[in-house]
């Protein structure tokens, strides 16, 4: 794991730095892509970089990370939308290069079954492009969560109903989410984990430098060898 410490003023830019030159190694790569806050800035940077012609998007395919279960394309919660609207628009991909994880059909089982099939028949992840929740978890891939857990319906904790509370208000947040699995992100070829602000300290240590448990399931990352953690000097403290 490999951690790299920026500015907050330049932490945008070093990140769409990352994810731009991994695509110009791999054009075609398959990307997991982040909805929230931190990665926002991240995307428009890549964008930016697109309109300037050094980025050329064209064979990329991307997956969405998460979903709320139950919870429509037209309903503004929508993480398909979030993840439509901040990276798959702006960067301009066509319909085929993005696989949603669909949180509203009648049969959620077989919405992950299908997409984990889609992501293994892609030939997996080659970047994972993760927030880290306040909890400690990837997507939402709440505690406790093992490094095996699958593509899977779960229920939100109620840290990350109130930390999701921002977006939505108290009390409309859907209550349950199908996440992509611990074993689909933990094989991604590599990891960006990108952490800003003070908020996220403790956590960042227990990812860091905290025991390996399903009960942190960002502390995984530590096993792993294809991990950049991106994050501001809020976040990793003096
Ligand atoms: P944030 O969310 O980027 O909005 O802080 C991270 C997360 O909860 O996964």
């Amino acid at each position: 794991m490999q951690v790299l410490r920026v500015l907050n003023s330049s932490f945008n830019q070093h990140g769409a730095a990352l994810i731009a030159s991994l695509l110009r190694a791999k054009p075609n790569a398959n990307l997991v892509i982040a909805t929230g806050n931190t990665p926002m800035g991240v995307y428009d940077e890549l964008a930016k970089l697109k309109l300037q012609g050094e980025l050329d998007s064209s064979s990329l395919h991307a997956f969405q990370l998460d979903a709320y279960a139950d919870v429509p394309l037209s309903d503004p919660r929508s993480l398909q939308g979030w993840s439509r609207r901040s990276f798959v628009e702006p960067l301009g991909l066509a319909e085929k290069q993005f696989t949603p994880l669909i949180g509203y059909s009648d049969n959620h089982e077989r919405a992950c079954q299908s997409y984990h099939d889609a992501v293994i028949k892609a030939g997996g992840y080659d970047l994972a492009i993760l927030g880290l929740g306040p909890n400690g978890h990837l997507g939402f891939n709440e505690p406790p969560s093992s490094k095996t857990s699958t593509t899977r319906v779960i229920s939100l904790t109620e840290e990350s109903l109130i930390s999701n509370a921002v977006y939505w208000g108290r009390g409309n947040v859907p209550t349950q989410a199908l996440t992509a699995g611990m074993d689909l992100l933990l094989a991604a070829k590599q990891i960006l984990l990108l952490v800003t602000g003070k908020h996220k300290y403790e956590i960042l240590q227990k990812t860091l430098y905290g025991a390996i448990t399903p009960e942190v399931p960002s502390s995984y990352l530590q096993a792993s060898q294809h991990v950049m953690v991106l994050a501001d000097e809020a976040a990793l403290g003096s």
